[in-house]
């Protein structure tokens, strides 16, 4: 990869930054369209982030993704937000077009490519969500969205869930449970994972999902965390995936929004399987 004077930078808000994989599936996305930009992860403490989108302006980088901690507290420093960004109050991409900066969300329509790939609609859909973080927040209110018909929340802190349910306006078409509950959940075709802790806990399970068995079973989570929830899914004799897909496809609309250009998904994909968009090849 050469940098020339006309390089544009792109890159990664997020702390930590070191563990991610976006770098090297943006990069292989330049390099196979021959495009002159770059992608930099930019270790981002809390403190720093005003300053930090700030600089975005000064040193007329192209756009940047945003993670964790920052998808929330990045939005009273931007000019203004796309709908999927209101949907789903967080940001998980900045696009900056000369000094004016729009907040978006790809992580919802990210994860429903994925489901799509799977051969999933979210149109007419029974599913169930677990957790009700930010994670789930662009999950259900995507399949919201693109037409659910109905969506189970599953959470430790039920008050969360009903929360999220209310700021979502879709009362009539969710409900929550606690972890323990026993949820009406047969015939859902879709069981997402959120939760930031291993399904497997001393006491087995974190929850019995056996009457959604046969649905697919869609782990959000990837890397370092245990692939126990996908360990269960085996057990109910259930489709299940992991939360790579979802990374790709949000990556993908990411780099559409940056660079105009349609993303090479099957090359973003190979770099996360094998890492290889490292700026050494
Ligand atoms: P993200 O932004 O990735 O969604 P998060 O907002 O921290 O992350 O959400 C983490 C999820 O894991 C929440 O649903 C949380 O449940 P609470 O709302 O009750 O906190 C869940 N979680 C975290 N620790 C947990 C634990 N020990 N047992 C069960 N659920 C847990």
């Amino acid at each position: 990869m050469t940098i020339s004077g006309k390089t544009r930078v792109t890159g990664l808000f997020g702390y930590p930054v070191a563990h991610s994989l976006s770098p090297a599936m943006h990069n292989a996305a330049y390099r196979a369209l021959g495009l002159d930009f770059v992608y930099v992860p930019f270790q981002v403490t809390p403190p720093n982030l005003p300053s930090a989108v700030c600089a975005l302006r000064a040193l007329d980088i192209a756009g940047v993704n945003v993670t964790v901690p920052h998808k929330e507290t990045v939005i009273p420093y931007l000019d203004c937000l796309d709908q999927s960004a209101l949907r789903c109050g967080a940001v998980n991409t900045i696009v900056n077009s000369h000094g004016t900066l729009t907040g978006y969300n790809t992580d919802g329509p990210g994860f429903t490519d994925a489901l799509r790939e799977e051969g999933l609609s979210a149109s007419g859909l029974k599913a169930v969500v677990l957790g009700a973080g930010g994670t789930a927040r662009a999950v259900v209110s995507q399949l919201l969205a693109e037409g659910a018909a109905q969506i189970i929340i599953i959470n430790r802190t039920v008050e969360k869930a009903l929360a999220l349910a209310v700021a979502l306006g879709a009362q009539d078409r969710v409900q929550v449970y606690g972890l323990g509950d026993k949820a009406p959940l047969a015939g859902a075709g879709l069981v997402v994972n959120t939760l930031s802790v291993p399904f497997r806990q001393e006491g087995g399970w974190l929850v019995d999902l056996s009457p959604a068995a046969g649905a697919l079973f869609f782990d959000l989570r990837y890397g370092a965390m245990p692939p126990d929830f996908r360990h269960y899914a085996r057990e109910l004799e259930s489709p299940s995936v992991d939360g790579l897909g979802m990374l790709l496809y949000q990556g993908a609309r990411a780099f559409e929004l940056f660079t105009g250009h349609k993303a090479p998904v099957d090359v973003m994909k190979k770099a996360l399987q094998h890492g290889d968009g490292s700026f050494a090849s």
